[in-house]
C-alpha cells in the first residue's frame, strides 16, 4: 500500500544487501515514520516480542525471515525455532511459518542450498500473504457492492476492531482488504475504527493506514459500537483474526467478542477477514484451546501520545491499583456471520470450512480425521 504516494510493504529485504531484512517499525506510528535494520534470528525475535511488527501475517512473514537470518548468520536452527515461536503465542501464523521453513530446510545438504532454500521460503510466505489477503478483499468486496445496492448510494458503514489492515499483513490487509476495494471502485465507505486499548492499534494504526489511503473514517472509543449498531449507523462488522479454529470460532483482539454480541443483538453481519494461514487446523474448542497473551499491566495503566513534538507516555490510573491485560479474546462460532477467506466467502463451521479447504485433515491428539480428506503439510 501507499506511504505518502510510495509503494510500501511492511517488510522486505534491504535491496543491495540480502543479509538485512526491513521492517516498518509500528511503534511509532502514526506521529514517525521508521524503518529498521534486523540482522539477526535474535533481533527479528525481539520485534516480535516488542511489538515492532504485530498482527498474525505480518508475524508469521517476520517468523519466516527471522528463520532466513538464522541461516544466514549460522544460528542453530532448532533454538532459533524455539525462540521465534515462544516470542507471542496467540497468533498460529508465528508456528505455521516456523514449520514451513524447518520443513524446507530438511531438504537443503549445502550451506548454500540452506541460504537459497530459506530466502525462498521467506519470500514465498510473504508473497503469499499479500496475494491471499488481495484475494480477501475481493470476496469481501462482494458483500459491500450488496450493502451499497440496496442503500441505493448512501455510504455503507464499516465498524472494525483493532488493526487488521495492511500494517498486520505484508500488504493489504485481511479485514480492510474489502474497504480498499469498494473505495477505489468508488462506492461511498465509511469505517468506525474501535481505538482498541491498550495499544491503540485502531486509533493509531488503521486510522493512520485508511487516512493514507483516503479512505472516511471515524475513531470511536472501544465502547461505542453498540450504541451506533442501535442506531443503524453500522451496515456490517469486519474483523480479522490472529487463530480461527477449523470449527470456526474466532480469537482476535481483545473486545471483539462485545463487538459479536452487540452486532447479534442488532442483526449487523458480522464478517471475519482471513487468509488460510490464520486457521489452526488442529484445534476444535476456540475457548478452551486457543492460548491468550498476556502482557504487562503498564499498557493499561499508561497512555502514549504526541506532544511538543515528541513522543510522551502518562500514566492514567492511580499508580498502586494492579491492572490486567489480556490481549486477546475468542467469538464463538455462532455469533459469526461469515469467514472471508482467498478463495471465498464460508459459514464459520467445520463442514463449511472444510468444503472449501478439502485438502486439510483435522484433529489431533487421537481425534479421528475427516474421512475421506488427503492429509497435507
Ligand atoms: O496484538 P496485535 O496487534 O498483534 O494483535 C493482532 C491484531 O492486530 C488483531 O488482533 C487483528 O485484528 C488480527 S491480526 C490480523
Amino acid at each position: 500500500m501507499n506511504v505518502r504516494g510510495q509503494h510500501f510493504r511492511t517488510i522486505w529485504p534491504k535491496a543491495g544487501d540480502e543479509r538485512v531484512v526491513q521492517l516498518i517499525d509500528q511503534r511509532f506510528l502514526p506521529h514517525r515514520f521508521v524503518v529498521e535494520d534486523v540482522t539477526t534470528a535474535a533481533e527479528m525475535a525481539t520485534a516480535i516480542r516488542d511489538m515492532h511488527v504485530r498482527g498474525a501475517g505480518l508475524i508469521g512473514a517476520a517468523a519466516g525471515y527471522g528463520m532466513y537470518l538464522a541461516v544466514v548468520k549460522g544460528t542453530d536452527l532448532a533454538a532459533a525455532a524455539e525462540l521465534l515461536k515462544a516470542m507471542r503465542p496467540t497468533a498460529v501464523n508465528l508456528a505455521w511459518a516456523v514449520d514451513r521453513q524447518i520443513r524446507a530446510l530438511s531438504q537443503a545438504v549445502t550451506p548454500e542450498e540452506k541460504i537459497l532454500i530459506a530466502r525462498t521460503t521467506a519470500t514465498e510466505i510473504a508473497d503469499e500473504d499479500a496475494e491471499h489477503c488481495r484475494l480477501i478483499g475481493l470476496h469481501g468486496l462482494e458483500l459491500i457492492q450488496q450493502i451499497a445496492a440496496r442503500k441505493q448510494g448512501r455510504r455503507v458503514n464499516v465498524l472494525t476492531h483493532c488493526n487488521a489492515g495492511w500494517l498486520a499483513f505484508v500488504d493489504h490487509g485481511s479485514a480492510t482488504a474489502p474497504i480498499y476495494a469498494a473505495h477505489d471502485e468508488g462506492l461511498a465507505v465509511h469505517v468506525w475504527v474501535d481505538e482498541t486499548r491498550p495499544r491503540n492499534q485502531g486509533s493509531k494504526l488503521t486510522a493512520w493506514e485508511l487516512g493514507e489511503h483516503g479512505v472516511a473514517h471515524t475513531i470511536i472509543a472501544d465502547n461505542t459500537g453498540g450504541h451506533l449498531m442501535q442506531r443503524g449507523e453500522v451496515d456490517l462488522v469486519i474483523v480479522g483474526t490472529d487463530r480461527t479454529t477449523y470449527t470456526g470460532d474466532v480469537a482476535n483482539k481483545i473486545g471483539t467478542y462485545l463487538k459479536a454480541l452487540a452486532a447479534k443483538d442488532n442483526d449487523v453481519p458480522f464478517y471475519v477477514a482471513l487468509p488460510s494461514s490464520s486457521f489452526d487446523w488442529t484445534m476444535r474448542d476456540g475457548l478452551a484451546e486457543i492460548p491468550i497473551e498476556e502482557r504487562g499491566a503498564e499498557e493499561v495503566k499508561h497512555a502514549d501520545g504526541w506532544a511538543d513534538g515528541r513522543e510522551v507516555e502518562v500514566r492514567v490510573t492511580p499508580e498502586s491499583s494492579a491492572a490486567a491485560n489480556y490481549g486477546f479474546d475468542v467469538t464463538p462460532r455462532r455469533l459469526v456471520t461469515g469467514l472471508i477467506t482467498e478463495r471465498g466467502i464460508c459459514e464459520a463451521n467445520e463442514e463449511s470450512i472444510l468444503a472449501l479447504f478439502p485438502e486439510r485433515v483435522v484433529g489431533r491428539r487421537g481425534d479421528t480425521p475427516v474421512a475421506g480428506l488427503q492429509s497435507c503439510a
